[in-house]
Parts: C-alpha cells; sequence; structure tokens
C-alpha cells in the first residue's frame, strides 16, 4: 500500500517531533501493510515554512535511519500545500508528490467556494494537477443529503428519457453529479481526491466518517493517506474500517 499523505518527517511541522516519533511511525506504518510512503510535511505561511531541500534532505536522512533499522519502507518527498494566495508563487519552485507534477493541497477554513475554483484553476493552467487533501473533511465539499441527491438522480433519469437515452443506471446518475456544484467543478478539472484512512476509522468524528462513506459511494477518491502526526495516533488511524480499495 501507498501512504500518499503523512508527516514522517521530524521536526518540519506539526508532526512528528524527532526522529524516534519517526521511526515509531514508520514501524506501524510498515506493520500495517504499506510499503511506500510520501512525506508532505505542510507549508503554511507564518506557521510552517520548511524549505523543499531540508524536507529532501529529511527524507534521505529518515531513509538511512530505515535502512540501518530495517524498517522496510520506501520514502518519498513532497508536501502538503494549502490552498491559498501564496500558493502559486511557491509552485515556482515545486515539491511535488515524488516525480510527478501531483500536487498535494489542503483547502483551508474560511476560504471561500470562488476563491477554491480560482485557485485550482490556476495550478492546473500551470501545468498541476491538484490532489485534493481530505475533502471529507471541508465543509465546502459535502455532498448533498440522500433525498437531495435522490431529487437530483430523479431529475437526471428524466431528461435522460427525455433525450432518448432510456433508463440509466445508478452508477451513471452518481457519475453525473457528486450533489456539490464545488466538488463537480474540481472532479471535472481533473483533481485527484486523497481520503484520510482516519476518517473512515471514526478518528475525526461521525459527521466526517459519515461524509467520507457519502465520497466514496460516489467513486471520488484514487487514493488514501494516514495524515499520521504523532505514532499515538497510528492505533486508531491505521485499523479497520479501512476502504475497499485502499491500495
Ligand atoms: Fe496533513
Amino acid at each position: 500500500m501507498i501512504d500518499w499523505h503523512c508527516h514522517i518527517l521530524p521536526g518540519l511541522d506539526d508532526g512528528a517531533a524527532d526522529r524516534a516519533q519517526s521511526l515509531a511511525m514508520a514501524a506501524a506504518l510498515a506493520a500495517a501493510g504499506f510499503s511506500t510512503v510520501y512525506c508532505t510535511p505542510h507549508l503554511m505561511r507564518g506557521c510552517y515554512e520548511a524549505a523543499n531541500d531540508q524536507v529532501r534532505r529529511g527524507v534521505s536522512e529518515l531513509q538511512q535511519c530505515l535502512n540501518q533499522e530495517g524498517i522496510p519502507l520506501k520514502l518519498l518527498a513532497g508536501r502538503e500545500y494549502c490552498l491559498d494566495e501564496y500558493l502559486l508563487p511557491a509552485l515556482e519552485d515545486p515539491l511535488p508528490l515524488g516525480d510527478s507534477r501531483q500536487v498535494l493541497v489542503e483547502i483551508p477554513p474560511g476560504i471561500t467556494a470562488d476563491m477554491v475554483r480560482r485557485l485550482s484553476y490556476d495550478m492546473v493552467r500551470a501545468g498541476f494537477t491538484p490532489v485534493i487533501a481530505h475533502p471529507e473533511r471541508c465543509h465546502l465539499l459535502e455532498p448533498a443529503t440522500d433525498r437531495r441527491a435522490e431529487g437530483r438522480g430523479l431529475l437526471g433519469a428524466l431528461k435522460g428519457m427525455l433525450a432518448g437515452k432510456g433508463r440509466r443506471t445508478m452508477d451513471e446518475r452518481l457519475s453525473d453529479t457528486t450533489g456539490n456544484p464545488l466538488l463537480d467543478y474540481l472532479r471535472d478539472l481533473g483533481c485527484s481526491f486523497q481520503g484520510n484512512l482516519g476518517s473512515f476509522s471514526g478518528f475525526y468524528g461521525r459527521q466526517v466518517r459519515s461524509v467520507a462513506e457519502a465520497l466514496h459511494e460516489r467513486g471520488l477518491y484514487d487514493r488514501y493517506g494516514s495524515d499520521l502526526h504523532t505514532p499515538e495516533q497510528a492505533a486508531r488511524v491505521l485499523c479497520s474500517p479501512r476502504p475497499a480499495d485502499a491500495k
């Protein structure tokens, strides 16, 4: 399995405080079946501002430690960017996920839907694929309630019949809309979506778990991450239930 989002590097953000914590987190991830971990410390103006070279050096040094300790994990560099006004300037010297143009980005509280649209569009126009971190934890991205989704589905089915398409399957209806226009926009823009494993195990509470399950039912996620910050979180984040398509 691949962990696409992890704060395992020591001393760069609010994740692992020191190398001992990093090693404990690595051991827990390996024991849970992970083989590859993207190290994604925050880049957040005024809070966490480690330079890209510090991240790369941190990956290299921690990888050496893992090798010496016999912990079978491959580490790759990345960052967790913040979708704000500082993002595009920061991406002039990007640190994407491994050897790709995919950029992990979290949507901060307080941002408007219009800003999310504009900044994500600008990212794509600059040649990056936004990988939206834990969309289930963002209120702007909550899908419609079941009743509203059913209404949209029924309307969609009627439109399809009037257009001569006949009866449509549930999968076809769900693929039309998530019931949230902003989520639809991001998906249609080509964004990827990374779910947090802890969201499914209830680590963030019932509401987040329910949103995560709804987004999973709609087939939104294409990858998952632990978003581990401390060794103590591992037991509650890496336990079941876990999405069947986590790999
Ligand atoms: Fe994170």
